[in-house]
């Protein structure tokens, strides 16, 4: 494997070269907003994805702008001749690009030893995937999971974070703008020299690399926040350690789930991506919750969604192999695999669990929502929510105060039918965690009434009135309902002011 392969100590020696690189590139615009723009998608695709549709990205970045040459040199692995290059990276000079691991001379003609990923501001180096060849220490590049769990990191200010898994450290870097000190840790010493060098390449010079399996290297510390994005696909072979654990069935998400909470400070939170297996005949909600038992933690599972094993096999190998006849030996190799443990099904689902010292923790394990845009505040408001409904019996409840998310949405649908029209009306956020909720139009208006001005109590004896109905009886199934919009973060508590004696 070629790319960032020569690069080791001496690169730490390096980092003006790295500097004028990033340099070179930012002038080009090499972000991923204006990528997106030349190659007209949403979302930058994979690499994968890329070389699947690599005509039409092609024909959109053709052209002789530096950008398009940039992009087609390290998004699209096209050979571009010396004398292009020489004018593009102006006024570096190729042997310090070639010096450094990104570019390969072959006579008139250079490629790109590695891709180049844009991330928001942020540009990570990682390795091409060649599926003719593949080599167990490829490094990953920004993968679907790895934007997923981006979006997900609770953004707490945090003393010490760990990023477990590191890769081409993308989460590290993320991590780095709200936590004065990261760790790194990979069990892949390739993956940590591309780490290093996407720190020097982003101006980031905190984070702590550490080569070792798990939590090892960090034995005996603790961290406010964990990250993980580990190597969860359940097969029954390794063929990269970014996917595959080589532990069997969902071994490797148990063992960081159950060993993580040493490694917490009271109140830190661990996130990971996780696939769990859903076994025959056992109820896999109750399996999961056994991985928290005695861990000190609350734990809220997200769940996005399952798929039958024939499905699951069958979408992750369509890149192990480029021949049909080799993809079809995989596929049934998998297929005895989970037939032979009884695996039917295997969930996807975001794991987020708080270290904490109150005398009861709890476990809930519900339905992921759409995520739009960031959505760790959000996870972070649900742990304060529901330890809030656990501190406070109905009567409590209805003396607090609360008052509605500011970013909700009414909707109002008309279905019309041979019978009339029909109104539905939902609440739903437009940020965040995206829950929708169907609500009567009673109960939307209470929501938006709330500004945590008045007690509970007064809006239950409001809303009653509004209804006609008697509050006695009307406020048990009033309670409920607020509970469960405090739950999912319609309704938030608000915060008393502690009393100040008068001077
Ligand atoms: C799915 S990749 C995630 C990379 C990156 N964090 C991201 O989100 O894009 C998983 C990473 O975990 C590393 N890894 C696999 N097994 C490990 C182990 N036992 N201990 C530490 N790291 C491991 C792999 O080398 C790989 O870099």
């Amino acid at each position: 494997m070629i790319g960032l392969h020569n690069i080791s100590a001496h690169l730490l020696d390096i980092p003006v070269t790295v500097r004028r690189i990033r340099e070179v590139l930012d002038r080009t615009g090499y972000t991923e907003s204006c990528i997106q723009q030349l190659l007209d998608v949403e979302e930058l695709p994979m690499y994968p994805q890329r070389w699947q549709t690599l005509p039409l990205y092609l024909w959109r970045a053709r052209g002789e702008s530096r950008l398009q040459i940039l992009v087609r040199l390290f998004l699209l692995q096209q050979s571009i001749s010396l004398d292009e290059v020489r004018h593009v990276i102006e006024p570096t000079d190729i042997e310090d690009w070639v010096e450094v691991g990104l570019l390969h001379v072959n006579g008139c003609d250079v490629m790109a030893t590695v891709e180049l990923c844009p991330y928001g501001s942020l540009v990570v180096a990682a390795d091409w995937s060649d599926e003719t060849q593949p080599n167990l220490h490829q490094v990953m590049g920004i993968a679907a999971s790895s934007r997923t769990l981006a979006q997900a990191i609770i953004p707490c200010h945090s003393h010490v974070t760990l990023d477990l898994g590191t890769g081409c450290g993308i989460l590290a870097l993320l991590a780095a703008a709200h936590s004065e000190q990261v760790v790194a840790v990979d069990s892949n010493p390739r993956a940590l020299r591309m780490a290093r060098f996407n720190a020097l390449l982003n101006g980031t010079t905190d984070i702590e690399f550490l080569e070792g399996n798990l939590f090892e290297p960090v034995r005996g510390r603790q961290f406010d926040l964990i990250v993980c994005n580990p190597p969860f696909v359940i097969a029954p072979q390794q063929i990269y350690l970014h996917s595959h654990s080589g532990m069997p069935l969902d071994r490797l998400c148990e063992t960081i789930v159950r060993t993580a909470p040493v490694f917490m400070r009271q109140g830190g939170y661990c996130q990971l991506l996780c696939n769990w297996v859903q076994l025959a005949g056992a109820d896999w909600r109750a399996r999961l919750e056994t991985w928290f038992d005695g861990s000190g933690c609350d734990a809220w599972i997200l769940h996005s969604h399952s798929e039958e094993v024939a499905d699951y096999a069958s979408n992750r190998i369509s890149n192990l192999a480029p021949v049909a006849a080799q993809r079809e030996k995989q596929f049934n190799t998998w297929m005895d695999y989970y037939e032979r443990e009884r695996v039917e099904a295997i969930g996807f689902g975001l794991v987020t669990m708080r270290r904490s010292n109150r005398s009861s923790k709890w476990f809930r394990c519900e339905s992921w929502p759409e995520m739009v845009g960031p959505c760790g505040d959000a996870i972070e408001r649900g742990f304060v929510a529901r330890n809030f409904l656990e501190d406070h019996g109905d009567r409590d409840l209805l003396e607090t105060r609360v008052r509605h998310a500011p970013n909700l949405q009414w909707r109002q649908d008309h279905d019309i039918s041979d019978l009339g029209t029909a109104v539905h009306s939902s609440l739903h956020f437009t940020s965040g965690l995206a829950y929708t909720a169907k609500m009567d139009s009673a109960i939307v208006k209470f929501v938006s009434r709330c500004a945590g001005d008045r007690p509970l109590s007064e809006y239950l004896r409001e809303t009653a009135a509004i209804s006609g109905e008697d509050v006695c009886q009307f406020s048990p199934r009033f309670v409920k309902v607020v509970r469960r919009l405090i739950e999912l973060g319609f309704l938030l508590p608000v915060q008393r002011p502690t009393h100040q004696p008068e001077s």
